[in-house]
């Protein structure tokens, strides 16, 4: 067997995070400037399956039985394992990811539709991408407790979507060149958490919750129009709305805040949080001819790594 590579994009939500949880829709789009690669070599023979996390530094051994305790890479490689009704293989898998943790770039899709695409591949069963969705958004369900499924569905299609849960996916067009920068608080923020936060806060006070969320809701269905039309003007103020709406949701923090304070300070159209939020990263929506500045300015305030992406 020659060795056998897949790889998987990172994604960033646009607008719409948390309320898409709750049936609204929201916008996410593949972010290839960061990504998962997942690379499978023969084994020795009776070893197993064996799964490297590089970035880990940690090794996995993926065996027969389940264990209560598996991490989400063995439990992945199982499943696919009984998808496909094949015996543990003697192969070793090594994954590689320059897509930064709990940071609200989808890294656990990533790293796990690499990982399942790769091993397909090499157990001569490669995946259709439905297929692979679905059972990404399984291992999710691991990682995130009730998760939408739009980490795995960006990450499996690698296209632009305009999500909502439980109904088929659809894609749009770009009217114009949609210049971002995306902006890490070096703050990890696991998603679960945050999640459960909202939730707790619904159930709590369900009227006024859902009066935001339908708020949320209704700021995705005008940035789609807008992404559309090729309108950069209205996503900077879209995107503001989006953010007081979450700051509502209570999924902001101080370090969010301070830097979407400074990309807007130097010139960004509109920013807010895009994820799970606490920590993680911002998007700002700026002009090319302005994305140097705020950029700097990003860095100045205190973000550990400002990425420049340009949707087209
Ligand atoms: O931070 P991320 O990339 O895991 O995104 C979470 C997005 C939420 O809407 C908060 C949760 C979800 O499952 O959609």
């Amino acid at each position: 067997m020659a060795e056998i590579t897949a790889t998987a994009p990172g994604k960033i939500i646009l607008f719409g995070e948390h309320a898409v949880v709750y049936g609204q829709p929201a916008i996410a789009v593949p972010l290839p400037a960061v990504q998962s690669r997942a690379v499978v070599r023969p084994g020795r023979a009776g070893e197993g399956l064996i799964i490297v996390a590089a970035n880990l530094g940690r090794t996995f051994v993926v065996r027969t039985d389940a264990q209560p305790d598996d991490p989400a890479l063995v439990v992945a490689a199982r499943l696919l394992l009984t998808h496909l009704r094949q015996p543990v293989p003697d192969l070793q898998v090594v994954l590689h990811s320059t897509i930064p943790v709990a940071s609200g770039l989808g890294s656990g899709a990533a790293v796990t539709t690499a990982l399942l695409r790769a091993l397909s591949v090499a157990l001569g069963q490669p995946l259709d991408n439905e297929t692979l969705n679905a059972l990404v958004y399984e291992v999710e369900k691991l990682y995130h407790g009730t998760p939408s499924g739009i980490d795995n569905t960006v990450v499996v299609y690698e296209r632009p979507v305009y999500f909502v849960r439980g109904q088929p996916i659809e894609t749009f067009t770009v009217g114009a060149p949609v210049h971002l920068l995306v902006a890490d608080t070096g703050l990890a923020s696991p998603t679960h958490v945050a999640v459960g936060d909202v939730r707790r806060l619904r159930d709590a006070e369900p009227a006024r919750i859902d009066a935001v969320l339908e708020r949320i809701g209704t700021v995705a269905r005008s940035a789609r129009s807008a992404i559309e039309r090729g309108d950069t003007l209205t996503l900077g103020r879209l995107a503001r709305e989006n953010q007081a709406l979450l700051r509502e949701l209570t999924v902001s923090s101080e370090a969010l805040e301070t830097l979407i304070a400074a990309a807007e300070g130097a010139g960004a159209l509109g920013a807010k949080l895009s994820g799970a939020g606490r920590g993680g990263n911002l998007i700002a929506f700026v002009r090319a001819e302005a994305a140097p500045a705020v950029m700097a300015a990003l860095k100045s305030a205190g973000a550990v790594r400002v990425l420049y992406t340009v949707l087209t």
